[in-house]
């Protein structure tokens, strides 16, 4: 029965830009393994974001794209940004604004960030091994308030974004925290800025009062200046984090040091039409078209995709193939590796990982390759 086509779901595949496409290849040749093992069809409808978007039909979101998005059963994304934005401000269109109304029009309120530290990695990381140990953490960030789609006036000489959160924003992102937290450790860590900005203690009063509704999760709050220097002190304290748009961002990239490196953090952005899956770091341009990228956190993007359409095994299994051929010692440059490999051989391993399962041989592996830098 194993290869016996029993599931069809048509996936919307974002690109993007930078090492966008270069993950998002090793993304699908790991969703194409999947399907073989287990007998799935994965449809996939390609579509431009971002500054490619932007070069084809002058929008970074093109409404053939939204379309796509909106007829699919799940979204997997790379990343957008070109260097020609980021080194104009006046620059009227710009790659990620196409992001931000893809977030908006879908309603995804919730992303949804988790990071581990990998075995096979405690002992490449900046921070040591005995602070790194045990760090399991997820971060809740609202996704589709806050600073980032507050009122913005944009003169010569003065600028404002406005950051504004409805009771309502809050709660929503708040009980998929709380439940979480439920199924996990049962501490959710709140971080805001409560001692000063208003929509902070808005934050906090409605926590307080949801709290109620979890009596089995321990609820703490902390602002979030202390927070991040906890992060890194103390990073296995944390279960589940959660917090607004604009600190949630920041604190996911900083987290991203405990996982070794930002090319290991997946999301999940989940609300009220599809869900999209896409990796927390941006288009890392410098790297673009060299096949050096870690595309380990869009194939755990990937891994979360298949979470959502209740194909948890599969998505087991793509987690599983990660730890594999990490413990190997086996990973990009990024994670500085005891051996070396490129974006496309990384996702060549995982492929084989899931296809041979327990009879994945990294050595045989090798043979085949004819490479010289895997084991
Ligand atoms: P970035 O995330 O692209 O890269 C920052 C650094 O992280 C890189 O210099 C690199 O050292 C490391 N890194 C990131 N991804 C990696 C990977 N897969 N493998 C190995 N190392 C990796 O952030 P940036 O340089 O600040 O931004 C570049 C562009 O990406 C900008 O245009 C920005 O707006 C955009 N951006 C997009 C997204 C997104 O699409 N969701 C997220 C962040 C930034
Ligand atoms: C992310 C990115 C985006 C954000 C940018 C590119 C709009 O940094 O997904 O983390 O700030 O949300
Ligand atoms: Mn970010």
């Amino acid at each position: 029965m194993d290869h016996i086509p029993t599931n069809k779901i048509k996936l919307a595949v974002l690109p993007g830009d930078g090492i966008g496409p270069e993950v998002i290849e090793q993304a699908v040749k790991v969703l194409d393994a999947v399907a073989e093992r287990y007998g799935h069809f994965f449809s996939y409808c390609y579509g431009d974001i971002g500054a490619i978007a932007i070069d084809h039909t002058g929008s970074p979101l093109p409404e053939e794209t939204l379309e796509a998005c909106r007829t699919a059963s799940a979204i997997l994304m790379g990343a957008i940004g070109h260097p020609r934005y980021d080194q104009d401000p006046n620059a009227k269109v710009r790659p990620e604004q196409g992001l931000l109304q893809l977030r908006k029009s879908l309603g995804l309120f919730a992303n949804i960030r988790p990071v581990t530290a990998y075995d096979g990695l405690l002992d490449l990381s900046p921070l040591r091994r005995e602070i790194l140990a045990g760090t399991d953490l997820i971060i809740y960030r609202e996704l589709t308030g806050g600073l980032y789609f507050g009122e913005k006036e944009e003169g010569d000489r003065q600028a404002s974004d406005l950051c504004r959160y409805t009771v309502e924003e809050v709660d929503r992102v708040a009980r998929l925290a709380f439940e979480k937290a439920g199924q996990r450790r049962k501490r959710l860590t709140l971080v805001d800025k409560a001692n000063v900005l208003a929509t902070s203690r808005l934050w906090r009063r409605r926590i307080m009062e949801l709290a109620g509704d979890y009596p089995d999760v321990e609820v703490e709050y902390l602002y979030v200046d202390n927070a991040a220097m906890q992060l890194v002190l103390n990073p296995s304290y944390f279960d589940v984090i959660l917090t607004e748009n604009l600190f949630g961002d920041i604190l996911s990239d900083e987290a991203s040091v405990l996982a070794g490196s930002l090319g290991m953090l997946p999301s999940a952005s989940i609300g009220l039409q599809t869900s999209l899956f896409e990796p927390v770091h941006g288009s890392y341009p410098q790297a673009a078209g060299q096949d050096i990228a870690n595309p380990i956190a869009a194939v755990l993007s990937a891994g979360m995709m298949l979470d959502q359409l209740g194909l948890q095994p599969e998505a087991e299994a793509v987690r599983l193939a990660v730890t594999r051929v990490l413990r190997l010692g086996v990973g990009t440059p990024d994670l500085k590796p005891n051996i070396g490999c490129s974006c496309s051989q990384f996702g060549d391993l995982l492929a084989s990982a899931i296809i041979e399962g327990e009879e994945f041989s990294p050595r045989r592996e090798k043979m085949e390759a004819g490479a010289s830098t895997i084991i």
